[in-house]
């Protein structure tokens, strides 16, 4: 892979001197026409909707139009008017009813991020295209053992993923606990990023963008800028987190305030534990305990080195400036202590189960094949697609090809390999991973996640159960821009 310069990245972005023309207007609005936050408000909770003796209909209307986001109005994508969409809040063996109405200007479709349920016909079918002007019923059954957590959907549409999640449409899903965890209360924390001109609109992403993924210059929570959480000392929440950003890395810190880590996406540990900070990749969602203690604390991110595409770009290294994303105010009559958090069952451990199948994935970038000109590799892929190559074992995403095969029932090894300098964000969709090996050592606990990051130039070892369901489905990067650009392959089970 040769050293390529910022300016011919631009370049390369398959629209030649046009790309470099719009980026040059898009510095001059935002020096120009800045967005403006409004002012601090408190927490609003998305709408919540609660399935009712074990089923749940909702109708989802995905459009664009004038919503109110930071406080200002602005124009997104949203699902029934609002950003983050509505909450659904499930319990293992419901049955979810979504009836999706398209009303953009684009296809569309939808996925349940992380929920264990088939992705076959109409159930978490992304290969499932909703047109402008139509409408699909969607039908999820979770199984009666699901694990409980934090869940999210957004739109799974190839190639238009990074644009429909970056301009508002997601929204979380909540699977609940049999034994519920004493709080004082629980909220829902959807993080997103977002970038907003003078005139509250989002302006196309660069050929940069798409190389690096595109990060937002407004952090949102639950579609406010900095809002603020009130508590009283002693008071113990619950917080489900989800990173909805499309590229953006968290690593969310609350200084001053007990956190404990119930888990990480459907994973729970045995017990709470402790931490002080929570790195959440796109994708990866925290269930958290926070303890309040007198003062105010504030909800940070702080900056995550996730490569610097390509060794490449100097300069263009993402995610690097510390955000605010809320306050909590401890104040008031200190709170009668709660019953303590009652025993977690222990999960399920594969890192001494025997293996069915062993496979390594490479998750690489590189050039297309005509080098730094005009060549073939990943042109003319629709809007802006670049000459930067995103690739599994070689090959972009091909519907009609199956990368990956495995039996129903086995539990596979497979080694994450990523040659190349930026991080991936690994995903595979129905069937969550055991991480048995990082940084080339064992893992000394159980770990499960549905997205797991796999550093610049190393490798990852994951376990995986192909249990209860068959069908076709995907694996990706959850940098949507790099799914959309091609690093995603399509897994069978039967
Ligand atoms: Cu969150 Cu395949 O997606
Ligand atoms: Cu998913
Ligand atoms: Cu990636």
């Amino acid at each position: 892979m040769g050293h390529i310069t910022r300016r011919q990245v631009l370049i390369l972005g398959g629209l030649g001197t046009a790309s470099v023309v719009a980026g040059g207007a898009g510095l001059f609005w935002s020096a120009n026409a800045e967005f403006v936050p409004a002012r601090a408000e408190d927490l609003i909770e998305p709408k919540a909707l609660r399935s009712v003796n074990g089923t749940l209909h909702v109708k989802l209307t995905a459009a664009e139009g004038r919503t109110r986001i930071a406080g200002r109005s602005a124009t997104a994508l949203t699902y029934n008017g609002g950003l983050p969409g509505p909450t659904l809040i499930l319990r293992p063996g419901d049955r979810v009813n979504v009836s999706l109405e398209n009303q953009l200007l684009d296809p569309t479709n939808l996925h349940v991020h992380g929920l264990h349920v088939s992705p076959r016909g109409n159930s978490d079918n992304i290969f499932v295209s909703i047109d402008p002007g139509s409408s699909f019923d969607y039908e999820y059954v979770l199984p009666n053992d699901h694990p409980p957590g934090v869940y999210w959907y957004h739109p799974h549409h190839h190639g238009m993923v990074a644009t429909q999640v970056f301009g508002g449409l997601y929204g979380a899903i909540i699977v609940e606990d049999s034994i519920p965890i004493p709080v004082a209360r629980e909220r829902v924390l959807v993080i997103s990023d977002i970038t907003l001109d003078g005139s509250g609109a989002i302006p196309a992403a660069s050929a940069m963008d798409r190389v690096i993924g595109r990060e937002g210059s407004q952090m949102l929570v639950n579609g406010q800028a900095s809002p603020q959480l009130k508590a009283r000392p002693g008071e113990r929440e619950r917080w489900r987190v989800v990173n909805a950003c499309a590229s953006r890395y968290l690593k969310l810190r609350l200084d001053g305030q007990r956190l404990q880590l119930l888990g990480i996406d459907s994973g729970r540990f045995p017990q709470p534990q402790d931490v002080t900070e929570v790195t959440l990749a796109p994708g990866n969602r925290a269930d958290l305990l926070v303890t309040a203690a007198n003062g105010t604390a504030t909800l940070r991110s702080l900056p995550v080195d996730r490569g610097t595409a390509i060794g490449m770009m100097s300069g263009a290294v993402a995610s690097s400036t510390p955000e605010n994303l809320a306050t909590f105010t401890v104040v008031g009559v200190p709170a009668t202590p709660l019953a303590a958090v009652p025993p977690q069952p222990s999960p399920r451990d594969l890192r001494t189960s025997p293996i069915n199948g062993r496979r390594e994935l490479i998750f690489a970038m590189g050039m297309g094949s005509g080098g730094m000109g005009m060549g073939s590799g990943g042109m003319g892929m629709g809007s802006g697609t670049n000459m930067m190559r995103f690739t599994i074992d070689g090959k972009e995403f091909d519907p009609a090809r199956i990368d990956t095969a495995v039996h129903a029932g086995a539990v596979e090894e497979w080694t994450l390999t990523n040659t190349s300098p930026m991080d991936h964000p690994v995903h595979l969709h129905v069937w969550p991973m055991q991480i048995v090996e990082q940084n080339g050592a064992p893992v000394d606990r159980v770990l499960w996640q549905d997205v797991v990051n796999v550093p610049a130039h190393s490798s990852i070892r994951v376990r995986i159960p192909f249990e209860d369901f068959t069908g076709e489905t995907v694996y990706h990067c959850h940098i949507l821009d790099h799914e959309d650009g091609g690093m995603m392959g399509t897994i069978t089970a039967n």
